[in-house]
């Protein structure tokens, strides 16, 4: 894959124009508004000097990711035309995204991928497509440029290839890797409440109509909890749980747990976010 192109250059797309093309894509970013394409180029330039100042991003590589390697473009057939990749980062609305994906199915070449990095909507439910084998849900975690987690949702039509991996189930690993590395690290910098500064009031009110989604009903019990409990697996109490402690004592187990929380909240607090 070489071309990718993001269309909405809002809060998430401009920063994952940043996040392909400092993986060495030729990016296209496309919005409806140039002043917004405008504002992109320059957060996306605040974001490297950023990653620059903690010693991520090399200084030199600058005028490469953002004049370069990243197309700005109102023209949505231009921006789409070579692309492998297309992932639609625009308003979280349900007609507005049906519109779109016609559109890209239209304007893009067959091959391509035609990504959603939607929050909370089922496009599948919605977009009409030449290609549902290629449609998928990848949707990034704000923000991109520093939050390393997508998550990956097929349709019933999206063929294992655009899936690329089928790996299963999730491990309790893969489960805890993921969460840490998403919402729990955010979750000490920014809390409940600001995060929603931080993604839009706007996006949460489109979330907040989505009739679609219901939330899974409460069984009020679970079959691997029942079944792992009746091994007398309990967790950390009886030295395993999802994860094998093996025999170190329990005094060391916490130990090593609480060190870490120690020395987090430390952290934390020289940033002055314990106050
Ligand atoms: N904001 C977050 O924290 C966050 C996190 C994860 C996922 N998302 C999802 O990402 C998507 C974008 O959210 P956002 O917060 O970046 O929105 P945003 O409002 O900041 O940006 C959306 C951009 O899309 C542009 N746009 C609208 N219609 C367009 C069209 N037809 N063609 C091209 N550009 C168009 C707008 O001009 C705007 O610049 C939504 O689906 C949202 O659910 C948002």
């Amino acid at each position: 894959m070489n071309n990718v192109t993001i269309v909405g250059a809002g809060t998430m797309g401009h920063s994952l124009a940043q996040v392909f093309a400092q993986g060495g894509y030729q990016v296209f970013l496309n919005d409806i508004s140039q002043d917004i394409l405008i504002r992109a180029k320059s957060l996306i330039e605040a974001n490297l000097e950023t990653l620059a100042e903690v010693g991520l991003f090399d200084s030199k590589d600058h005028s490469a990711v953002v004049e370069e390697r990243i197309i700005y473009t109102t023209d949505l057939a231009d921006a789409v035309a070579s692309s492998e990749l297309v992932i639609e980062a625009i308003v979280e609305s349900p007609d507005t995204k049906k519109e779109l994906f016609f559109e890209l199915d239209r304007l893009s070449p067959p091959e391509a991928i035609l990504a959603s990095n939607t929050s909370y909507l089922n496009i599948y439910e919605f977009v009409e497509t030449r290609r549902p084998g290629k449609v998928i849900i990848t949707h990034w975690f704000a923000p991109p440029h520093i939050v390393p987690l997508v998550e990956i949702v097929p349709g019933p039509h999206t063929t294992p290839e655009t899936v690329e991996t089928d790996n299963g189930y999730a491990t309790p690993e893969d489960i805890d890797r993921a969460t840490k590395a998403s919402f729990g690290l955010r979750m000490p910098i920014l809390g409940l409440v600001k995060r929603v500064d931080f993604a839009g009031l706007d996006l949460t009110q489109h979330i907040l109509s989505n009739k679609s989604y219901a939330p899974p009903t409460v069984k009020g019990r679970s079959d691997v909890i029942d079944s792992m409990v009746s091994k007398g697996r309990l967790g950390v109490k009886t030295g395993k749980g999802f994860y094998d402690y093996g025999d170190s004592p329990i005094e060391d187990i916490l130990r090593e747990r609480d060190l870490k929380l120690l020395k987090l909240k430390e952290f934390l607090s020289d940033m002055g976010e314990m106050d």
